[in-house]
């Protein structure tokens, strides 16, 4: 059993003939980067979800989960600044705690990022379809219940983007960041005036812990922890800059950066918006909306405000799906790499484009977006983030033991407190999830293991090495 503990050196290279990912990031590039996949579907679409599980209370579910995030994105930043290879927290575990952590890791990572590729699309689907119909498209061709056809369109366009290469992916991703960041302003600018305080009695009508209740949808865990668990979702993002680190012209410091400030601008936009949103209609109806600010907006009697920020998010959410299938490439590059799956899948093109892996992390992600429903597709994203970010909270801390004497770039502050912290409080949105999520991520990790043992335990770079 000795393989499910072995490590690899922290400054282990690229071997021969896998290639080499350009390094054509700049900070500024990998701040866009975190900004356009922490602000999607978390906060467009998943804001209402959550508001029907929490009330007003989940603004504070966005305050939690926040907190639990940025002791996380901290602990990611000491560990990019010291191994800026690609792969994220699989490669942060695999230098740590051995092959057997990190391949529960790898797994955990390739079903977030697939699955918020799947989640985002579903959320675009939902502006998108309520713009459509305004047009008058057929409902077939809509978010009908049935099949989402326009998840599974956003999906596969997103696809075809990256298939062009990284840095002509990364320059538009910037320009949508700035469309969507304008959006959010505006719906502050327009829902402010009309903030009332009485849309937040009652605040918690659904109580704090977790649980199910009499009357409320099977399965779903209601409160404002119930909430914090799926509304998780809207805050991670920042890793997807660390799978990056290879392209990064100057990781140590770009990276840095990037991660804590991407993490802190997005928090406090998270916190301006919940408030206006829910301080302008009632959370009921507001959770029931497949577009829940365009909804906000036509209550107060602004139609073309409403259509506006559809529009935008219809035109800047796919930055998010971008981000993700990015950095889902390079997490399945970094473990082809070591061994742990087909070498094929290493493989980039004349311009450095993993061309396999994009592509079928395309097809996958579109095959979920279209059929099943988002509060699902999200909590089960967000099983396999809680256990990236448990990894490296524990990562950041055994290094700090075995190896204090390396040259941190980043230091993690207060690192005793913030790690642990860090992993009671996503153990804790863990447990507050949907039964049927846990035991679904259970019976992936399953999956996985055979695999492990039928294949990566014997192709390891490290076996064969
Ligand atoms: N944080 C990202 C979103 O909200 C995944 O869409």
């Amino acid at each position: 059993m000795s393989f499910l503990t072995r490590r690899k050196p922290l400054e282990l290279g690229a071997p021969e003939g896998t290639g080499h990912l350009k390094k054509t990031l700049g900070w500024p590039h990998l701040m866009a980067l975190g900004v356009g996949a922490i602000i999607g579907t978390g906060i467009y679409t998943l804001t209402g979800v959550a508001a029907g599980l929490a009330g007003p209370a989940v603004i504070l579910s966005f305050a939690i989960a926040g907190i639990i995030c940025a002791g996380a994105a901290l602990c990611y930043a000491e560990m990019a600044s010291l191994t800026p290879q690609a792969g994220s927290a699989y490669t942060y575990s695999y230098v740590t705690l051995g092959e057997g952590l990190a391949w529960i890791i790898g797994v955990g990572l390739i079903l977030e990022y697939t699955l918020v590729c799947s989640a985002v699309s579903v959320g675009w689907s939902g502006y998108a379809s309520g713009l459509l119909r305004g047009w008058g498209t057929p409902e077939v061709f809509l978010n009908n219940g049935v099949v989402d056809i326009p998840a599974i369109f956003i999906a596969l366009v997103v696809t075809g983007v990256l298939l062009l290469g990284t840095h002509e992916s990364a320059n538009i991703n910037f320009v949508l960041v700035c469309i969507k960041l304008t959006a959010l302003a505006g719906f502050v600018v327009f829902t402010l005036p009309h903030f009332d305080a009485a849309n937040f009695r009652p605040f918690a009508p659904f109580g704090l812990g977790a649980h199910e209740i009499a009357g409320g949808e099977a399965g779903k865990k209601y409160g404002m922890m119930g909430a914090a668990a799926i509304i998780f979702f809207a805050f991670y993002g920042f890793d997807a800059i660390s799978t990056a680190a290879e392209e990064a012209k100057n990781p140590k410091r770009d990276l840095t950066i990037a991660i804590l400030g991407s993490m802190a601008l997005c928090t406090a936009i998270y916190m301006v918006i919940a408030a206006c949103a829910l301080g302008v209609v009632p959370y009921e109806p507001f959770s029931k909306s497949a577009e829940p600010l365009a909804y906000a907006l036509k209550q107060l009697g602004q139609p073309v405000a409403a259509r506006i920020i559809a529009g935008a998010a219809v035109v800047a959410m796919p930055t998010v799906i971008m981000v993700f299938m990015f950095g889902q490439s390079r997490v399945f590059f970094a473990m082809a790499r070591d061994g742990l799956l087909p070498r094929a899948l290493a493989r980039v093109d004349g311009r450095g484009v993993p061309t396999a892996v994009t592509l079928m992390t395309g097809v996958v992600a579109a095959i979920f977006a279209g059929l099943v429903p988002l509060d699902e597709i999200a909590s089960l994203a967000n099983a396999g983030t809680l256990a990236a970010f448990v990894a490296v909270a524990c990562a950041v801390m055994v290094l700090r033991v075995r190896s204090p004497e390396l040259a941190r770039p980043f230091v993690t502050p207060l690192v005793w407190l913030v790690a642990p912290a860090t992993i009671v409080g996503c153990l804790y949105l863990f447990s507050s999830l949907q039964t049927k999520t846990m035991l679904f991520f259970l019976g992936a990790n399953l999956v996985g293991a055979a695999f492990y043992l039928l294949y990566g335990r014997r192709k390891s770079r490290l076996a064969t090495t």
